[in-house]
């Protein structure tokens, strides 16, 4: 017994020195992409290789909620390959610590709901802050993920950064007390699919006054398009801002149609099975070459550190409506569906 607990301390401390230089490295100021793949590939690797060997499964089943769907720990792993999306919260979560920080010396509490497998965004944090500088709730509604979380910690001798690591649905969620910081990237592109708005406008009754959620802001903006002039960026390509000034030239801005932002939370109290009215759209300048409606997704994780289009699969196009000629030229309204199949959907005024 005495030897297996040196045995860990001694994989601890290997893990403690590795990972904290490799935080240090993909958090630096001006990281390449092309470093920040290979930083992320070397500890997705790492963590594939722990979960192996702790004998962790990885099961296929989603769960099914009233609000969204819960993707499964497979799933959920497999987010980590989304490099930029991955790299970008890491960032945000760490750079608002350190500004917090630097406003006090108290203890910051932090709540993560939906960790997936590995808690991934914010295992920075576990290399490069001390346990007495925050102090970590994190919850997961799947028991397999969950699970995986405890057990990686705990090889990993980080369960004192935790308050606690719960079972619990982030939806209907009550801790005691308030948190300074709340994150959740429970989200798909266009919100669709996953339950985002429904955990935060939950959530953001337990932040602090001056309490931060990440991701701040999630904009979609409606526009109109031909996709059949649309390019696509190639598999694993990130920041193609080539792409981006060619679909420009082509596309037809129409309007923001949502900022699910802290006074979005604060504004619409989400139920199951409720539409939220967002507004009404013109469609009236529309050049008659542009047959679809798009969403395009930007997330703000924190500040300036943002998920522009195609930056990442949360932020991919997401075709909103296709003309028919009877529809051309009018009003559309727009709601958020929030059911358990949640998404943005235009609807035709007569
Ligand atoms: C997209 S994954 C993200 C995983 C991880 N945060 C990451 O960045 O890789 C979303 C996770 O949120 C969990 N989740 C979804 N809905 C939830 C809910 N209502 N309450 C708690 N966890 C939820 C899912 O089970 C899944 O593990």
């Amino acid at each position: 017994m005495k030897s297996i607990k040196c045995d860990y301390q001694k994989e601890e401390s290997v893990y403690n020195n590795k990972f904290q230089l490799l935080f240090n490295k993909l958090l630096k100021e001006g990281i390449e992409i092309k470093n920040i793949i290979l930083l992320l590939t070397e500890l997705e690797n790492e963590f594939k290789a722990i979960a192996k060997s702790y004998g962790i499964a990885k099961t296929n089943y989603d769960i099914e909620l009233s609000q969204g769907v819960a993707i499964n720990p497979n799933l959920a792993a497999q987010c980590f390959s989304d490099y930029l999306r991955t790299h970008r919260f890491m960032l945000g979560v760490y750079r608002c610590v350190c500004d917090l920080r630097a406003a006090t010396s108290n203890q910051l509490r932090i709540l993560y709901a939906g960790t997936g497998p590995y808690a991934t965004i914010i295992l920075p944090l576990l290399y490069l802050f001390n346990p007495n500088d925050i102090a970590i709730t994190a919850i997961e509604i799947n028991p397999d993920s969950l699970g995986s979380v405890q057990r990686i910690m705990e090889f990993l001798g980080k369960q004192h950064y935790f308050e606690s690591i719960t079972l619990a649905d982030a939806t209907t969620y009550s801790p005691t007390g308030h948190f300074d910081i709340i994150i959740s990237e429970t989200m798909d592109k266009a919100l669709s699919r996953e339950p985002q708005l429904a955990i935060f406008s939950n959530l953001v009754q337990f932040l602090s006054p001056n309490g931060h959620l990440i991701p701040e802001c999630i904009r979609v903006n409606l526009l109109a398009s031909s996709i059949k002039l649309e390019k696509n960026v190639p598999y694993n390509q990130f920041d193609d801002k080539q792409t981006r000034e060619i679909n420009r030239q082509h596309r037809h801005h129409i309007e923001n149609v949502i900022c699910a932002n802290i006074d979005f939370y604060k504004n619409y109290h989400l139920t199951p099975g409720t539409n939220i009215y967002l507004r009404t759209v013109s469609t009236k300048e529309i050049s008659p070459l542009l047959n679809e409606l798009l969403f395009i997704t930007e997330v703000v994780v924190y500040k300036n550190i943002e998920l522009l289009e195609d930056d990442s699969n949360i932020t991919k196009k997401y075709i909103g409506y296709s003309f028919v000629d009877a529809d051309r030229g009018k009003n559309f309204d727009v709601f958020y569906l929030n059911n358990q199949s949640p998404r943005l959907e235009l609807s035709v005024k007569s």
